[in-house]
């Protein structure tokens, strides 16, 4: 199950991987097997597993479209979505169609509306909620839900990724232990790009 930590990487940085970044890679590789120049969805593309999702994607040569709130379009722009979409202004639906992959981070009702920008034979990929397979029936789609998995051979590669530069975990900020019931609040107040860190300080006995 382990790795050794990316090399150019602090601890506190390198904290934010793991999970996150391994949600994202078993989405792409291992459940979408993503190609070069397939079109993924993204929804939720600034969260902690999204902003990864976006970087990966991009990296294994995809074009990415990612759903995100107004303040953040930049952002995942520079993360390497060549199309944004403001999901409470705009209709996704609307605008995405032929997808090969959307990568459902959000779950409930936007998932529910993602059948239709789907190419026949394309796959949704929810981390959230399992899929209805009769409505995956009915677009023709493959549709599945899953929970990562401890990958040792994924983090190799994410690690890898990353002293390349061609992948960064994205953290928000890094908190002392100590005040983790504000920063899990915050959480819900502030909406932070990508991860929240808790620091345990080795040097304290209590
Ligand atoms: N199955 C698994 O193995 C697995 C692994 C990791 C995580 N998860 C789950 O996956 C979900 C995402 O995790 P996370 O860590 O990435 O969460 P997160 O850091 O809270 O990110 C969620 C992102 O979704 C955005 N968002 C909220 N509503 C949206 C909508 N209607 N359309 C598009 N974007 C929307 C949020 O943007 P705003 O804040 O700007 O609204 C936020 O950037 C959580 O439910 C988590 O529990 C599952």
């Amino acid at each position: 199950m382990l790795a050794a930590k990316p090399s150019q990487l602090d601890h506190d940085r390198t904290a934010a991987v793991p999970l996150a970044a391994l949600t994202a890679w078993q989405a792409l590789v291992d459940h979408a097997e993503l190609q070069p120049g397939q079109h993924v969805l993204v929804h939720g593309g600034a969260g902690g597993v999204g902003t990864f999702a976006v970087q990966i994607a991009t990296t294994l040569g995809g074009r990415v479209t990612a759903t995100a709130s107004a303040r953040d379009t930049d952002f995942v722009t520079a993360l390497g979505a060549q199309g944004v979409i403001d999901y409470r202004a705009e209709r996704f639906e609307d605008l995405v169609r032929d997808a090969d992959v959307v990568l459902d981070l959000v779950g409930g009702e936007t998932q529910d509306r993602s059948w239709v920008t789907l190419r026949p034979g394309g796959t949704l990929i929810s981390i959230v909620q399992p899929p209805d397979p009769e409505k995956a029936a009915a677009h023709d789609v493959r549709a599945l839900f899953f929970i990562v998995e401890p990958d040792r051979v994924g983090l190799v590669a994410i690690a890898e990724l990353i002293d390349k530069g061609r992948l960064m975990p994205v953290v928000d900020r890094v908190v002392p232990l100590t005040e983790t019931r504000a920063a899990y609040e915050a959480l819900v107040t502030e909406h932070p790009r990508g991860k929240v860190v808790l620091h345990v300080d080795g040097n304290r006995s209590t």
